[in-house]
């Protein structure tokens, strides 16, 4: 996890000072490129020639003195580090480095350096308590400085207290939590989502179509994003940008859409299928334009396939999640095409619900879950909605397919 990560130890003047050679030869060994700074006062405890014999790197103390190695070295070191870990850390270091003071190669490296820094505080349990020493803390905390809290014990002055410098496992193994790589809800999952209007064709220049603008499916995807998945975003009709980072088909007719959901099922591990699929076409479309003679015009339609009832019948062990827009008897319809469709669950809503349904950026939904239980919404936006749908289909992913227990309001 550290292997040829570049780290940077910043020691101060503090008697732990010791305690960071073993830091130093642990991310050493761990494979990372490890390199030191000191303060004057911290050379006094501990030689800059120890640390660089651990490290095999030149130690930097002075601003204008040891720079052979580096044209401007608070520069390069800044620029050459993922992470500068500062232990320990003094009473003055928190007090300088929470107001911007660069009087030293180490103050000055740390105000050039615009990535990761842990700081492990070492000090009396009075210098520790100490409000001055208490804000400074706060005010790097509130910059987004990662503090590693002073251990309690005796101390190198004589007292019982907190100020300690944790012991170098623990600081080794916070480096090592920060390096982790995140692992997100849907890591290693591949998801499917169709979104948007079908649109059926009447000649080269008419269609039919609906009213559906495409918003709740992109949320769903882009959320899918979020959590970490390899997303594939099929979609019908609809204005909105495509989102980054996720693979983008575009289709135009539901037995287009059909072919595409196809081609992918096998490889992924769910499919919400948010898209208004049209559940007719034109049977014969024409053509040319068709011209405007007769009084009256006659369209004969056939049904559609209906794409997520084909893939109820495909699948093995793929997470289904349907929509079904409703205008009436909601929970009623939605259950029956959950059970005909076989889905995980399905999210119901009332398209013609003030705050709801087509084009708007809200939406009340309930979700229906195989076996009958119901979660009811109140009125989110669409990419809130669609947080929970993806909340959902990664539980029901990492806990083999366990459903919640009892019916939830939310
Ligand atoms: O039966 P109904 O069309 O109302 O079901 C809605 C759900 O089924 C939605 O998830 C929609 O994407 C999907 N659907 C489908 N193929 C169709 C029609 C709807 O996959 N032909």
């Amino acid at each position: 996890m550290l292997d040829k990560k570049n780290i940077l130890i910043g020691v101060t003047g503090g008697i732990a000072a010791y305690k960071v050679v073993e830091v130093a030869s642990r991310l050493k060994k761990a494979g990372a490129n490890v390199r030191v700074m000191m303060t004057r006062a911290a050379t006094e405890f501990v030689s800059p020639r120890t640390f660089q014999e651990i490290t095999g790197n030149a130690v930097f103390v002075e601003m204008f003195g040891d720079a052979a190695h580096f044209h401007v070295a608070h520069v390069a070191l800044a620029d050459f580090a993922d992470l500068v870990l500062i232990a320990p850390a003094t009473a003055n270091f928190l007090a300088k480095a929470a107001h911007g003071i660069a009087d030293d190669l180490l103050t000055t490296t740390i105000l050039a350096f615009d990535k990761e820094i842990l700081i492990a505080p070492s000090m009396n349990t009075k210098m520790y308590e100490n409000p001055a020493t208490q804000a400074n803390l706060a005010i790097l905390k509130a910059r987004g400085v990662k503090i590693l809290e002073p251990a309690s014990g005796n101390l190198a002055c004589g007292v019982v207290g907190k100020g300690r410098l944790p012991e170098p496992e623990e600081i080794f193994a916070t480096i090592e939590k920060i390096f982790a790589p995140s692992t997100k809800a849907l890591s290693g999952k591949k998801i499917l989502v169709t979104a948007g209007g079908t649109v059926e064709a009447i000649d080269p220049v008419r269609y039919i179509g609906n009213r559906s603008s495409g918003r709740m499916g992109y949320e769903i995807a882009k959320s899918a994003v979020n959590a970490g998945a390899e997303v594939i975003l099929i979609s019908g009709k609809s204005e909105l940008e495509p989102p980054n980072d996720l693979k983008f088909i575009k289709i135009e007719s539901a037995l287009q859409m059909r072919e595409a959901v196809l081609k992918d099922f096998d490889s992924v591990d769910a499919v919400i299928m948010s898209a208004a699929v049209a559940d007719y076409r034109v049977k014969n479309p024409a053509a040319q334009k068709i011209k405007k003679s007769a009084d009256t015009l006659t369209l004969e339609l056939v049904k559609n396939p209906d794409i997520l009832k084909e893939l109820g019948g495909l699948k093995n062990s793929q997470v289904l999640v349907g929509f079904a827009a409703e205008t009436q008897n909601i929970l009623e319809y939605a259950n029956k095409k959950l059970v005909e469709k076989n889905l995980d669950f399905i999210v119901a809503n009332d398209v013609t619900a003030e705050g709801a349904g087509f084009g708007v950026s809200t939406n009340i939904a309930s979700i229906i879950w195989r076996g009958g239980n119901v979660e009811n919404f109140p009125k989110m936006s669409k990419a809130d909605l669609a947080e929970k749908i993806i909340e959902r289909v990664a539980s029901l992913l990492n806990n083999d397919k366990k459903f919640p227990a009892a019916n939830v309001n939310q």
